[in-house]
């Protein structure tokens, strides 16, 4: 076992497809301006914690990693079929390794997140002593129906989940590993810790932590990195 300080790790699922984004390689090596999505995700949790370690999964038959220009404290592993399995290889490869308390689990398509809100995130699940996740409140009227409205569903307490999603080590990995082995769908870590009973507080982002899912979403974050690196040119 090897002991870091702080005892935080970062987790990044980065292999997936992205076949929604119909693009010509996977979405987290799309370039926004100078940098591919995958790079900006990774100077954001660097930024945020300079001595993390950070677990990249990155799927076996990846021919793009090897091109990144990554800091030293990146390690990767091999990612599995689903998202799911993909955190689970990163999970038990810390565990296996490191001492470490706490695990946030961050899309590699999620460029746009601000270190700012993943420390409120970190102060928030460590003063609690429970993890959390970051998320926005739903804004727009929902509608549920498939060709017209069936209803309007009230959106006093509904949230967008987004990620970072924070947990202690031992119950993420638990929790997704069980699961996973009982075949139950999980599309982020919450919702594997909301299956085994455990809480999971919600800490309020900004709205623009959005995933790069199509390519419509590319032109907005390409538009709004350029705007966060023009801020922090500004404050130096
Ligand atoms: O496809 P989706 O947007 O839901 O993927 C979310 C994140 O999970 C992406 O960063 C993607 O690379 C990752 N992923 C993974 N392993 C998979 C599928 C998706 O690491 N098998």
């Amino acid at each position: 076992m090897t002991d870091i300080n702080p005892s935080i790790a970062f987790v990044v699922p980065a292999a997936g497809v992205g076949a929604r984004m119909q693009a010509n390689k996977p979405k987290q090596y799309i370039h926004l301006g100078e940098k591919t999505v995958l790079e900006h995700t990774i100077g954001k949790l660097k930024a945020t914690l300079p001595d993390a370690l950070i677990i990249i999964a990155i799927s076996d038959s990846d021919a793009y990693f090897k091109d990144l220009t990554l800091p030293e404290n990146v390690i990767t592993v091999t990612g599995g079929k689903e998202r799911a399995d993909s955190v689970l290889n990163a999970l038990n490869y810390l565990s296996h390794n490191f001492s470490i308390e706490w695990v946030l689990v961050h899309d590699a398509a999620r460029p746009l997140v601000l270190p700012s809100d993943i420390l409120k995130l970190i102060s928030q699940c460590q003063t609690t002593q429970c993890g959390g996740i970051l998320a926005s409140k739903v804004r727009d009227t929902i509608k549920q129906g498939t060709s017209f409205v069936e209803n309007t569903v009230p959106r006093d307490s509904l949230w967008q989940a987004q990620t970072p999603q924070m947990f202690l080590l031992d119950e993420l990995t638990n929790a997704v590993s069980n699961a996973l082995a009982q075949q139950v769908s999980i599309t982020d870590e919450a919702s594997a810790i909301e299956w085994a009973g455990g809480k999971v507080q919600l800490v309020e982002s900004r709205a623009d932590n959005i995933k790069l899912t199509t390519p419509d979403d590319v032109a907005i974050a390409e538009f709004l990195i350029a705007k966060q690196l023009l801020e922090i040119d500004k404050c130096e």
